[in-house]
């Protein structure tokens, strides 16, 4: 028997609730700030990723879904949503456009790790990105989409943290003190961190094992160490923040696990442990000109779908029900059959969502279906209505019925509860 692969899952249609609802919420708050969408491929040139999300980050070295494919290219399936869509604007001559640039993408993300509880290997993310200014008044304006989203889905008991990482000019002398730091503390860091201290020290920083922790608590602070424009930018930030009475905390230890972050980095936060990142984001000024485009700033911000669903459910929030079909038809005999048939065309192009159980069920056990599905009014055809073209119509919830004729179903369904 053949199984989901490990780490992924079928969205079975009893949680499609869900899913619509969260996105609908990720369109309204986009619309409401003009954000459009952008979808971008599933696979891309793997080397878009590392040379963005970096070497020595997690996400490149352990959990990218590389392939070759028949024309001998390095592909990724995507791990992450920011990349591609900084390629896609240099692609496109978006900087041409009205700046910034806002764009927004539901999409499917992988990344190989261990699966657990709120952690895929294809998870799906609503992201959003605005690229081509360095007003900090725009890192307040996605960190306020983040919240209102979360407060618009019916959230409770998140908070946001919020760290600015600087930029190429101050964060060398940042690295250096926090690897002096680091180098007479070696004996209780977990061999991860050991290696991480020569290849990326500020992944020291989140590492989840306790002893790292302990270690973590006193580390120089990125905060102290900003370039004039970067504590600039970090002062305005906050002054923003406040005059939007936007709660956060300042966590001197949130890094985020991808390279190509400057100043400005946050992460939205639900309770305890690994998986309770339920969104996360930063500037990334640097990365559209590594990627080969003109230097243009930018920042974003990306929400895990599955996490949010979780934390839906264990907070009881109640999501609106699918629309289902409004009427069943059902039928008795042959002739009864083709009338069927075409009475259910005619009310779908009537714009009526219609539904039939078809096949050779009894009467009885079609009423049954209709029952089981919840559609509240059925119009049954037995032989007799075939040949004089009528059909009977049956409210569901009160039993009543009465005959009508075909011609006039529509109008009857349109206009009058039984
Ligand atoms: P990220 O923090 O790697 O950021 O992912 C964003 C969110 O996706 C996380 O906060 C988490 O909710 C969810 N997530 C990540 N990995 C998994 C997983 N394995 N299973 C389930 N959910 C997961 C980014 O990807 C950046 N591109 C965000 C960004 C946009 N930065 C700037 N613009």
């Amino acid at each position: 028997m053949y199984q989901a692969p490990r780490g992924t899952k079928d969205i079975l249609p009893q949680e499609q609730a869900y899913w619509r609802y969260v996105e609908a919420k990720a369109s309204a708050i986009c619309q409401l700030c003009g954000y459009e969408r952008i979808d971008t491929p599933a696979f891309e040139d793997a080397g878009l990723f590392t040379r963005s999300v970096g070497q020595g980050t997690d996400i490149v070295d352990k959990e990218m879904y590389t392939f070759q494919d028949r024309g001998g290219g390095k592909m990724a399936l995507t791990p992450e949503g920011t990349a591609p869509v900084c390629r896609a604007y240099i692609e496109h001559g978006l900087s041409n456009k009205p700046q910034p640039v806002r764009l927004y993408y539901l999409t499917s993300i992988f990344r190989y790790g261990r699966p657990q509880a709120g952690r895929y290997r294809q998870h799906y993310q609503f992201g959003l990105e605005a690229i081509g200014d360095a007003d900090p008044a725009l890192d307040a304006e996605v960190i306020d989409m983040a919240r209102q989203f979360y407060l618009s889905l019916g959230l409770e008991g998140f908070s946001l943290q919020l760290n600015s990482i600087g930029c190429k000019i101050c964060r060398p002398a940042y690295l250096d003190s926090l690897t002096s730091y680091y180098a007479d503390r070696t004996s209780h860091l977990c061999p991860d961190c050991r290696r991480r201290l020569e290849r990326n020290p500020l992944r020291l920083l989140d590492c989840k094992r306790p002893s790292c922790q302990e270690v973590a608590e006193a580390t120089p602070r990125s905060i102290d160490h900003l370039c004039s424009g970067c504590e600039r930018h970090w002062q305005r930030l906050k002054a923003y923040l406040a005059l939007l009475d936007l709660p956060h905390e300042v966590n001197h230890r949130l890094v985020r696990g991808l390279d190509y972050y400057t100043r400005t980095v946050f992460e939205v936060q639900i309770g305890e442990g690994a998986q309770s990142a339920l969104g996360g984001g930063g500037r990334y000024d640097d990365l559209i000109e590594e990627l080969g485009g003109k230097p243009t700033p930018a920042i974003g911000f990306a929400a895990g779908m599955e996490r949010i669903i979780l934390n839906l459910k264990k907070q009881g929030v109640p999501v609106p029900a699918l629309s289902q079909p409004e009427v069943f038809v059902a039928y008795a005999g042959d002739k009864a059959k083709e009338a069927a048939i075409k009475l259910m065309a005619g009310l779908r192009q009537a714009e009526m969502a219609t539904i039939a159980a078809l096949g050779d069920k009894s009467l009885k056990a079609q009423l049954r279906q209709a029952n089981a599905l919840g559609v509240g009014r059925v119009v049954i055809v037995g032989e007799e209505e075939a040949a004089r073209d009528t059909v009977v119509l049956r409210d569901m919830a009160s039993g009543q019925q009465r005959e009508v004729p075909s011609r006039s179903l529509v109008a009857e369904l349109k206009s009058v509860s039984l």
